[in-house]
């Protein structure tokens, strides 16, 4: 009886936070495993931001608040201290942070399942190899999925890092981070994890998953703007971590005061924050702390399960009509990317499946935001998608293969 009552209410909330998104309005989006679209309260303080430094009335210290505000939020939203939180750019800055900052020798290696990463996550860790550390990558299970065994046979007592996505970003394969995050801890070895498919999407909590390292943009599901990010760092691995760059934020300052130099003789901060380097993206900080705000107030869990459960609802639809889709749809390996086609059969933005290639052709005149990556038809689902969104997605796929 309880739930009967309380589930309309949950799916209202869902479509008032569908009605903030003016893109919403003109298509169907099914694209947030490749960009973020912006909902009118984040704009609105994104706005606010301009319109201070167009009136000259820049408080710095005020516009900083919501960097750490921002911080707050999304520590809140994974479960994880504030301290733990740097404010940064994008995968790239957090990966590199990591890279650079951990004590790797020419005697240790890496361990990185290639195939299955965005480069981002591959090419800080080729110009370690270039600085002579060795570099294991692992080959994926054959549809693509990274293998977390597989990752835990190559790492030795050499091992410093294994770094891996939550969630690829084709086929969209949700991975063991558990299982690998556990090898990692009984080895003293890194678990970095390239979070930017997951974070905003489907729930985190740092307290309970043995991550030592995570790195998110805040340009896909945590909704706000791009180049600006957070990067997770485990208070246990602190203290063995010396940022490759230094400015002030890193550093431990007697004085707010930006100019005021510090002592010759510095001490780095003792958590995440002696990742920060110079300025930050104010402008990304306010769009953050907005859609923080936002994922917060319809929770974690409750995001998660709704866009699971859309998701499944599209990876059924489409399979019904006889494409079957990479990822499943239930289990521990579904996601809220939904693939279909075959791994490789083609790549950024083309496929040599002329059936998928017509399919994509359809979507954009159905105005179904889709992408498609290592060939094959990709789809990424937020809370704000609903069944109508499925209904008008599977249409375009029936026209395109003769079945309307
Ligand atoms: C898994 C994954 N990592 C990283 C990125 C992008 O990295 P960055 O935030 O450094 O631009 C993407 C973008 O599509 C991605 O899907």
């Amino acid at each position: 009886m309880k739930t009967a009552v309380s589930r309309p209410k949950i799916v209202d909330k869902f479509q008032s936070f569908r009605e903030g998104f003016p893109a919403l309005k003109a298509k169907t989006y099914l694209s947030i495993c490749e960009k973020t679209i912006l909902h009118d309260v984040v704009r609105e303080n994104v706005d606010s931001f301009l319109d201070h430094l167009a009136n000259a009335s820049t408080d710095r210290h005020g516009h900083e608040g919501k960097v750490n505000s921002a911080r707050e939020k999304f520590a809140q939203l994974v479960n994880a201290h504030p301290s733990s939180i740097a404010a940064i750019r994008n995968v790239s800055d957090g990966v590199n942070s990591i890279a650079w900052a951990l004590p790797i020798g020419e005697h240790n290696n890496i361990v990185v399942s290639a195939d299955a990463e965005h480069p981002n996550n591959l090419y800080p860790w080729l110009r370690l190899k270039r600085r002579g550390s060795e570099l294991r990558l692992v080959k994926p299970l054959p549809d693509g999925a990274i293998d977390v065994d597989a990752m835990i046979d190559a790492i030795d007592h050499d091992t410093k890092i294994v770094s891996c996505a939550s969630v690829t970003f084709a086929p969209g394969h949700r991975t063991n981070i558990h299982k690998l995050g556990e090898a990692c801890r009984a080895r003293d070895v890194f678990l970095l994890v390239d979070g930017v498919q997951s974070a905003g999407v489907l729930a985190h909590d740092f307290s309970a998953e043995p991550i030592d390292g995570f790195a998110t943009s805040t340009s896909k599901a945590l909704l706000g703007l791009y180049g600006f990010g957070f990067l997770y760092v485990s208070q246990k691995w602190i203290d063995r971590l010396e940022p490759a760059y230094l400015s002030r934020p890193a550093a431990l300052m007697q004085t707010d005061d930006h100019s005021a130099m510090g002592s010759l003789d510095y001490e780095l901060q003792p958590d995440a924050r002696r990742f920060e380097v110079g300025s930050y993206n104010l402008a990304g900080a306010y769009a953050a702390d907005a859609s923080l705000q936002l994922l917060l107030d319809l929770g974690a869990d409750a995001v998660e399960q709704r866009a699971l459960q859309v998701a499944q609802l599209l990876n059924e639809s489409i399979s019904s009509l006889g494409l079957p889709a990479a990822v499943p749809s239930d289990g521990t390996a579904q996601s809220h990317i939904v693939t279909f086609g075959e791994i490789d059969a083609g790549g950024h933005g083309f496929s040599t499946n002329p059936i998928i290639e017509r399919m994509s052709d359809h979507l954009t005149e159905a105005k179904v935001a889709h992408t498609i990556r290592r060939g094959q038809l990709r789809f990424g689902v937020h809370v704000y998608n609903n069944e109508d969104d499925i209904t008008q997605t599977a249409a375009a796929i029936r026209d395109a293969i003769g079945q309307n």
